[in-house]
């Protein structure tokens, strides 16, 4: 399985903001959308692509398009939206699809509450993406879920991983890819990434 760890300037830069706690929810939600526009040139760096013939105003030209079936964005609710948005803001020619999990906060356990995918997944490039990867639970029990779908190719998108979750995706589901903008290497006794950014899905909704 590959992990790959972004780490950009330009990244590492809006990635600083998100994680600071004078950020409103309004920049919050700017900010982890314009990340998630710009690691779309990493996540989508071996998208199927085939031939096609067009005419410029002067000349004919051979050049590509995206191949059928599309690619496939896969949201973990609520706060993957966030990168689904940002992906799709510059490039579009994607289906979407939902699963609704949140993470109870006693037994840190993931609660399914909606499934909803494009069909034929098990022809498409599938991207999975929540902004943290804290345990691990919540993006194994999507896992879990695509690859009862017949998925098969799997990118798992995050803003920011833990060493953890790392680890424990990379033991069950050691087919799947992950990209991430930048990682922490501890999780504290609640399952928080730290320093981490605090709670995503509650500073891009303001609750
Ligand atoms: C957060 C986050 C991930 C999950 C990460 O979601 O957005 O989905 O926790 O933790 P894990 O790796 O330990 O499972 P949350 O439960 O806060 O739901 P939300 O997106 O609705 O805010």
């Amino acid at each position: 399985m590959s992990v790959q760890v972004l780490n950009h300037p330009l990244i590492n830069v809006l990635m600083t903001n998100l994680r600071s706690q004078e950020t409103s929810s309004s920049e919050f939600r700017l900010t982890a959308k314009k990340i998630s526009s710009l690691m779309a040139y990493e996540i989508f760096k071996d998208l199927k692509i085939e031939k096609k013939r067009i005419d410029t105003p002067l000349e004919s030209f051979l050049g590509v398009t995206v191949q059928d079936p599309k690619p496939c964005i896969i949201s973990i609710l609520r706060a993957g939206l966030i990168i689904s948005e940002g992906i799709t803001d510059v490039f579009d020619k994607v289906s979407i699809g939902h699963i609704g999990m949140y993470r109870d906060e006693k037994t840190l356990n993931p609660v399914n509450y909606l499934i909803k995918l494009p069909s034929n997944l098990e022809n498409r490039q599938c991207f999975l993406c929540d902004p943290m990867l804290a345990t691990g639970g919540s993006a194994m029990s999507s896992l879990e879920t695509l690859k009862k779908n017949k998925a098969s190719d799997i990118t798992l998108v995050c803003l920011l991983a833990s060493d953890e979750g790392i680890r424990n995706v990379k033991e069950k589901f050691s087919d799947v890819k992950i990209i991430c903008a930048q990682k922490d290497s501890k999780l504290n006794e609640k399952g928080f990434i730290v320093p981490g950014l605090g709670d995503a899905g509650d500073r891009i909704f303001d609750t």
